[in-house]
């Protein structure tokens, strides 16, 4: 049997008595498969030796000394033999399910379905540092060549909430630990999914119900509705997580499908031109412009890009490049652009670019969001992370890009939202449309895979 001793190097272990002795912590150890050793940091030091010094340089502030959290972790490792040491420190690497799972699988404590069952009886054992004050003097984390974790992005009094955070998550892939192995491999974040709801007993309770499928005894059904709730809340309300999770094409293809539906629209007119003094007026057609957005939209899911010119001039030209695009001479040419061109259509004005998408929604009318390279105000602004709020509304969503100078205030103001203007760390960011359009349909709609660990 493999187990798992965990030193903790705290100032106040009596923060950790009651936390050890409850539920399946407790239970952990009482079974012998997890031992908690708790050291308390002062007796390290010599008597009446304080445990932290001055910060070094100008400022108020202490930090752990680093000879005594020295000699805490070494007396640790001399009693179950060396094991890594983690640092729980704000600034350290974010605890998230895929760093402890990487953990767990480095340090080989994992559940005996992912892990070759170590030799009997063998002992592993890691260390823990909770840090106080401005925290440990940094000479400690380099010496041993520490993990420094942090729970989230705040700060707090001391390392020793994070240290039980960190246990309670990863103790729950040691085996015997969390006695259902299914439960975990079910938990958010550890799939591709995020969990689906929990509902139990009574089956009315204030005037909500449990599902009717829940209760129907039917388990094909159960798990289809599972399953597709848990995407619908991993789209809807967790899609900077999902868009970061390992999803394979066929999951990929399923978020694409819930996923509300995502319109471009690129307006030659209500825009601004001339250089010195801008005023509204229309833009002409560039077929590059048509050419490369067509394929970005193909690429990100959008269903239709519409081109909106009211010029009958600039229509006809449109018309003669989709001559070769929209028929089988472009097909044979190139399937791939002919594909992307098929979901271009050339409209008079943004009204019937709306009317066209609410047309295939039902007569719903799509959510406008304006994009801008500069700020616009007067309309709520979106961050490129704020998927949620403008996908709450069920509606689909149209994507507006302007050329010449820029949509005109009129036409910003009829917009629902405005995206943040794309940046990077200059002051310049004069982006052809074509640009824009590629890197604001990645940034709000993009899958960004993660590497495989
Ligand atoms: C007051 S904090 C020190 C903050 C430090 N001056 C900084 O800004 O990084 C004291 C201790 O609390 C713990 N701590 C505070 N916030 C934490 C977080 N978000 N994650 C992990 N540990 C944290 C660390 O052990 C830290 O050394």
């Amino acid at each position: 049997m493999s187990k798992v001793v965990v030193s903790i190097i705290t100032v106040f272990p009596e923060l950790f008595a009651e936390w050890a002795g409850t539920s399946l912590i407790a239970r952990a150890c009482q079974t012998g498969r997890l031992t908690l050793n708790c050291l308390r940091l002062s007796d390290y030091a010599a008597p009446k030796e304080r445990i932290d010094t001055p910060a070094c340089g100008p400022g108020a502030g202490m930090v752990l000394k680093a000879p005594i959290v020295s000699a805490a972790i070494e007396h640790a490792w001399a009693q179950y033999g060396k094991g890594s040491v983690c640092f729980f420190t704000p600034s350290g690497t974010l605890l998230t399910q895929r760093v402890c799972k990487a953990l767990v699988g480095s340090w080989g404590l994992a559940r005996e379905a992912d892990a070759q069952e170590p030799a009997v009886d063998a002992v592993r054992h890691i260390v823990l540092v909770c840090g106080r004050y401005e925290g440990v003097d940094c000479r400690v984390i380099t010496y041993y060549n520490g993990i420094e974790l942090s729970i989230g992005n705040y700060v707090l009094m001391g390392g020793d909430l994070p240290a039980q955070v960190f246990l309670e998550s990863v103790l729950r892939y040691v085996p015997s630990v969390v006695g259902d192995a299914q439960s975990v491999e079910h938990d958010s974040f550890s799939g591709s999914l995020v969990d689906y709801p929990a509902y139990g007993q009574p089956n009315e309770w204030n005037g909500l119900s449990v599902p009717a499928v829940l209760l129907s005894g039917d388990h094909g059904r159960i798990e289809k509705w599972r399953h597709d709730t848990a995407l619908e809340r991993s789209v809807y309300s967790h899609f900077g997580w999902l868009r970061t999770s390992m999803l394979s094409d066929v999951q990929r293809a399923r978020v694409g499908v819930v996923m509300p539906a995502h319109y471009v629209i690129l307006m030659h007119d209500q825009v601004l031109i001339g250089r010195k003094e801008a005023v509204p007026g229309t833009t002409s057609v560039t077929t590059i412009d048509v050419h490369d957005i067509a394929r970005s939209c193909a690429t990100y899911g959008v269903k239709k890009f519409f081109v909106v010119t009211p010029l009958k001039d600039q229509q006809e030209l449109l018309r003669v490049f989709f001559e070769f695009w929209h028929t089988d001479q472009g097909r044979m040419y190139n399937h791939n652009r002919y594909d992307a061109m098929s979901c271009v259509q050339v409209v008079d004005s943004l009204a019937d670019a709306e009317a066209a998408i609410a047309e295939l929604h039902d007569g719903m009318m799509p959510i406008k969001i304006a994009t801008s390279a500069r700020a616009v105000h007067g309309v709520q602004s979106l961050a490129f992370d704020h998927q949620a709020s403008a996908w709450t509304h069920q509606a689909p969503i149209a994507l507006l890009f302007g050329t010449g100078q820029g949509m005109t205030q009129e036409l910003l103001q009829q917009c629902q939202y405005v995206l943040t203007p794309l940046y990077g760390f200059t002051r310049y960011n004069h982006l052809s449309v074509r640009a824009a359009v590629a890197i604001v349909l990645d940034r709000w709609l993009g899958y960004f895979q993660p590497v495989e660990e």
